[in-house]
């Protein structure tokens, strides 16, 4: 899937300016996102303090974090999103936020929703599909996947960045998000919240 992606980029779509008339923008019809990649087996979106973040909300302990359901607006390659809610639980606050991913002069990676006008900082347009994997189209037209994971603290969240090429952290995780639900509950990714799974430096190693 993703070799396809690249591949298209190399097509002469590059060199017309988006959203090209026939590029297929974000799907009208209401999806979430879930990221794939090493040791991530479909990690919902989920937002939290205006921030994107990977995981079961839930482990958030807090009722304005919840999973995102969006669509296109009016602009078919923006994502505007809403909270799924869960059944017995407090509604957020949020509704109607649009996705951002921060543009390369920003000196943070965190992607994130605006409700409102998003600064310069800030790009919320531009968003194409293939199949059911999104990415993200430069004004040449240039496709790009540049989303990757860092965890969250001492837990099972993760943060859901752009362009790990001027990102030091450690334990970044390249990750695809894709509008496909997965058959299963992930297993939670390997790392500082998961050490049973994970390369924890602080867990002794066995005697070999
Ligand atoms: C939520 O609460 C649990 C249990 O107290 C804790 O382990 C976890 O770290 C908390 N999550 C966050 C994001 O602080």
């Amino acid at each position: 899937m993703l070799s396809s992606i690249f591949a298209l980029g190399l097509l002469p779509l590059a060199a017309q300016a988006v959203p090209t008339p026939d590029a297929p923008g974000v799907p009208s019809s209401s999806f979430q996102l879930y990221a794939y990649g090493e040791g991530f087996g479909g990690l919902s979106v989920f937002y939290w303090n205006g921030l994107a973040y990977l995981g079961d909300a839930s482990l958030a302990n807090d009722t304005e974090a919840a999973a995102v359901l969006c669509k296109s607006s009016s602009d078919s390659t923006s994502m505007v999103g809403i909270p799924v809610t869960t059944p017995g639980q407090a509604t957020p606050s949020w509704s109607g936020v649009t996705y951002y991913i921060p543009s390369d002069t920003a000196t943070t990676h965190q992607t994130g929703f605006v409700s409102g006008e998003a600064t310069t900082e800030d790009l919320t347009t531009g968003f194409v599909f293939y199949g059911n994997t999104a990415a993200w189209a430069t004004s040449s037209g240039k496709l790009q996947t540049k989303w990757f994971a860092t965890p969250y603290e001492n837990t099972n969240i993760w943060l859901l960045n752009w362009n790990p090429s001027t990102d030091s952290s450690d334990n970044k995780v390249q990750v695809t998000l894709r509008s496909v639900t997965p058959s299963t509950p992930p297993p939670n990714p390997p790392g500082p919240g998961n050490p049973g799974r994970s390369t924890d430096s602080q867990k002794p190693h066995p005697a070999s």
